[in-house]
């Protein structure tokens, strides 16, 4: 019998397909996620994981001919793809950080403040006050602060890469996706990041697409190995890539760490 201590997971995922127009990405997707906590999804390019991000934060329909044709999706219990708050407020909830870190063309204080002072008006004051909270989380402070006014472009792409995750931050989500977000960036600024994750999971929940089966281990404590647009295999991390069952993610897994 299922003990009433059980808490609703985050995400309770089902059958979940997808398409884009004729071609099908997603064959039937089955996984809980849980709160506060790192999942890692890993598997070769192509199969399905950036598109699971789409869909979970809501941004699947902003691509032409993308659609869900299968399946549903529950955040918190309630149906994420017609969910009452409405796409603006998961997207805020659910904020996602890509490969490539794409600051807004404005100062580094206007970057931090972007989606927040859109959701919600705040003063200049107030504005300095919390971009400084931001930059301070993600360990950029103390390189920026002497130049707030200064574009966002122009940092380094590993403190690009934190600025956008302060921006993220400062919707204050409860989930934070992130897409392959070290693959641009050299290992100085990863390790940063990484260091970053570990730190947030304490607030909020992660879930980041990786390549690097050793940044997997590091930071999560779930994973969901894909394969073809379906899961191969899933659980805990440290279980998955030591005791990998299926052959294909055996192999892989061989072959990057063995
Ligand atoms: N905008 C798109 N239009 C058509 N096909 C797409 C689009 N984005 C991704 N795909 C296809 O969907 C499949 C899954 O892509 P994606 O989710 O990006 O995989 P991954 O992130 O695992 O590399 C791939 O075959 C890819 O070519
Ligand atoms: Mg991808």
């Amino acid at each position: 019998m299922e003990s009433t201590n059980t808490p609703t997971p985050l995400f309770e995922i089902r059958d979940l397909q997808v398409r884009y127009g004729d071609m099908k990405v997603l064959h039937g997707i089955n996984t809980d996620m849980p709160a506060k906590e790192v999942t890692a999804i890993l598997g070769p390019s192509g199969c399905g994981k950036s598109t699971l991000l789409r869909v979970l934060n809501r941004t699947l329909k902003l691509t032409p001919m993308a659609r869900v044709s299968g399946g549903t999706v529950k955040y918190h219990g309630e149906n994420l793809l017609q969910h009452p708050l409405g796409e603006q407020q998961i997207r805020k909830r659910i904020g996602i950080v890509q490969q490539r870190p794409l600051p807004f063309p404005m100062s580094i204080r206007d970057n931090v403040m972007f989606g927040a002072d859109y959701h919600n008006k705040t003063s200049s004051g107030k504005k300095n006050e919390q971009a400084q909270l931001y930059l301070e989380k993600v360990g950029l402070w103390n390189e920026v602060k002497d130049r707030l006014k200064s574009p966002g472009s122009r940092l380094s792409i590993g403190q690009q890469q934190r600025l956008c995750i302060a921006r993220s931050l400062a919707n204050r989500p409860e989930v934070l996706l992130m897409d392959e977000p070290c693959s641009a960036l050299d290992p100085d600024s990863t390790a940063k990041i990484e260091d970053l994750i570990l730190k947030l999971q304490e607030e909020i929940a992660i879930v980041i697409v990786t390549h690097n089966l050793a940044q997997a281990r590091r930071v999560s404590s779930n994973c969901l190995f894909f394969l073809n647009g379906t899961i191969a295999e899933q659980g805990k991390t440290a279980e998955v890539l030591n005791n990998p069952v299926h052959p294909s993610v055996q192999a892989i897994v061989m072959g990057k760490e063995g």
